[in-house]
């Protein structure tokens, strides 16, 4: 039996008991130039929470998150992590948040010029000093974790779209990180492949203790994975929803958030 290696990890605080908050976000404002995108956002995302960012299109999902994992600067308001307000921290405490979270682009992003094992590797190669075959072996176990054990020597090419998609999520884990970023992860799959995305979430949330935060506006997904969420209103500007989507789902009576959880059905 080989044992999976421990990542090299001193950088990284011990993880926190589920519930307690893993980001606070505050009087948050985004916008590109003049243009507010959002104004005035506030909500906690928990440790274990599926947390999802959700509203239609054009609102200004993507642009939260990546306001929330350090890419783009806000305008005003502050997201505070365990180590410090982002964007105020000086930039070892950066480092230190990105280092303990990983992020799943839409199409995947994998290099297509690259197997599976390289794409995966990258990370690993980049941020430890483990040797070729501890990474080999993390490599492996990542890919048993989302279902692609043996698909090490696989292109991009080769394998299905979900397949990819697991993939990329294979390595936004890689280097263990207890907070993960999606945006639409299920876009481009078909619903059965969709489904098994969602499964999959909720199976590494439960094994991994991992905090997930999900752009998406896929009402199946936002039901059966999402236990907390931001609902964000485009005509307004800023949010006029947030909590447990299902409880939202039974409880509001905002007709435009209502339009939005039931495809406009009601
Ligand atoms: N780089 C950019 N420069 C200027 N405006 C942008 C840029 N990226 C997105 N936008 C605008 O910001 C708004 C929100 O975009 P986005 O965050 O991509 O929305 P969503 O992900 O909810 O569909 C849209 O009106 C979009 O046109
Ligand atoms: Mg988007």
């Amino acid at each position: 039996m080989t044992v999976a290696p421990k990542i090299p990890d001193t950088a990284a605080p011990r993880p926190l008991a589920n519930g307690a908050p893993a980001i606070e976000v505050t009087n948050l404002t985004i916008a590109y130039g003049d243009f507010v995108i959002m104004r005035d956002l506030n909500f906690t995302v928990h440790q274990g929470d599926i947390f999802i960012i959700m509203g239609g299109s054009g609102c200004g999902k993507s642009t939260l998150l990546r306001v929330l994992i350090g890419l783009k600067e806000p305008a005003a308001g502050k997201v505070v992590y365990r180590e410090g307000s982002l964007w105020d921290a000086p930039p070892e405490t950066r480092a230190v948040i990105s280092r303990r979270t990983g992020i799943l682009y839409q199409s995947g992003a994998l290099f297509s010029s690259m197997t599976l094992a390289e794409n995966i590797s990258l990370p690993l190669s980049q941020y430890t000093a483990l040797t070729r075959r501890q990474i080999r072996e993390v490599v492996s176990l990542k890919l048993a974790l989302v279902g692609l054990a043996g698909f090490e020597d696989f292109y991009p090419s080769e394998i299905s779209g979900g397949m990819c998609k697991r993939a990329g999520l294979a390595r936004a884990m890689a280097l263990d990180p207890d907070i993960l970023f999606f945006d639409e992860p299920s876009a481009g799959l078909d619903p059965v492949s969709a489904h098994l995305l969602d499964e999959l979430i909720l199976e590494l949330r439960e094994s991994l203790k991992a905090t997930f935060v999900v752009v998406t506006h896929e009402l199946s997904s936002i039901f059966a994975i999402g236990n907390n969420s931001v609902y964000l209103d485009v005509e307004t500007r800023t949010m006029t929803a947030s909590g447990d989507p299902n409880k939202l789902l039974a409880e509001s009576t905002d007709p435009k958030l209502r339009r939005f959880l039931t495809r406009g059905k009601e």
